[in-house]
């Protein structure tokens, strides 16, 4: 595929071909995730801890994630670019939701949102996609709503709430979105939802039996070293061999051993 689209994603569950996505929040990281063959970018609010070292995803701005989106989308030439809406953009009614929606559009050049909950915010979802804006689907565990859930542990283990999520998917899909990301939810539970719907349901702890992953971007490639939960797979350890090569670094100042003869005029 030359350039993903909504579309492009939809073709690929029905061809079994699975969705790799990751975060990115900035141009130089951006441009390394779509190098590399990433077919969905995500500008998620997570910025709000990775970025700017928040304990939540909730103080972050529509501003501050219109700023990320637009380095990101500077830096694609081939994924998807969705921006997550942040928490109290779109909550409180359907027009607001839309206007922030159209927002992050206009402002960032995304090409997709994404919004978390499902019955709550379906007039919303709604009102986003009858303005022709492409809306991703966010369920289980809901980062926004952690102060509801208590804690970060896995999602509809019990068979109300797996009941309630087996239906907000289907509502979303009825509704129009494209995807919709599974966080941390049980791997028996997510294959279903996969088996139910025919968009593609992107897992992130919700096992392999859906149609595509994502990660944070920066727990992928290990720069993260507190955050543990067991279904991070890190495929670096760049805290370790930064903080190696920035004590070098502070070394070689101290000692004046940089810069040397040829690096200087
Ligand atoms: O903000 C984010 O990074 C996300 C993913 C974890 C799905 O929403
Ligand atoms: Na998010």
């Amino acid at each position: 595929y030359k350039r993903i689209t909504t579309n492009t994603l939809v073709e690929m569950k029905k061809n079994g071909e699975k969705v790799s996505m990751l975060t990115a929040y900035d141009y130089t990281m951006a441009k390394i995730v779509d190098g590399a063959g990433v077919d969905v970018i995500l500008v998620g609010d997570s910025a709000s801890n990775v970025m700017a070292g928040h304990e939540t995803t909730l103080p972050i701005t529509l501003d501050q994630m219109i700023y990320h989106a637009s380095s990101v989308v500077r830096a694609i030439e081939r994924a998807l670019v969705v921006v997550d809406i942040p928490f109290g953009s779109y909550q409180s009614d359907p027009k607001e939701a839309l206007r922030s929606a159209i927002r992050i559009m206009k402002e960032s050049g995304a090409h997709a949102v994404k919004v978390e909950g499902g019955r709550e915010i379906k007039e919303s979802i709604k009102r986003i996609l009858n303005a022709g804006i492409p809306v991703m689907g966010h369920l289980g565990l809901t980062p926004q709503s952690i102060y509801k859930f208590g804690t970060y542990t896995v999602r509809a283990k019990e068979e109300q709430e797996a009941q309630q999520l087996k239906e907000d998917a289907k509502m979303l899909e009825r509704a129009g979105c494209f995807g919709i990301v599974l966080e941390k939810i049980p791997a028996k539970l997510a294959k279903e939802v996969a088996a139910s719907v025919s968009i593609p349901i992107i897992g992130i702890g919700a096992g392999n039996g859906v149609d595509g992953q994502v990660l944070v971007l920066h727990d992928l490639l290990g720069m993260t070293h507190e955050f543990n939960p067991r279904f991070l797979r890190r495929y670096m350890n760049l805290f370790e061999d930064m903080t190696e090569s920035i004590g070098q670094y502070v070394k070689d100042v101290k000692a004046v051993e940089f810069p040397n003869e040829n690096e200087q005029y």
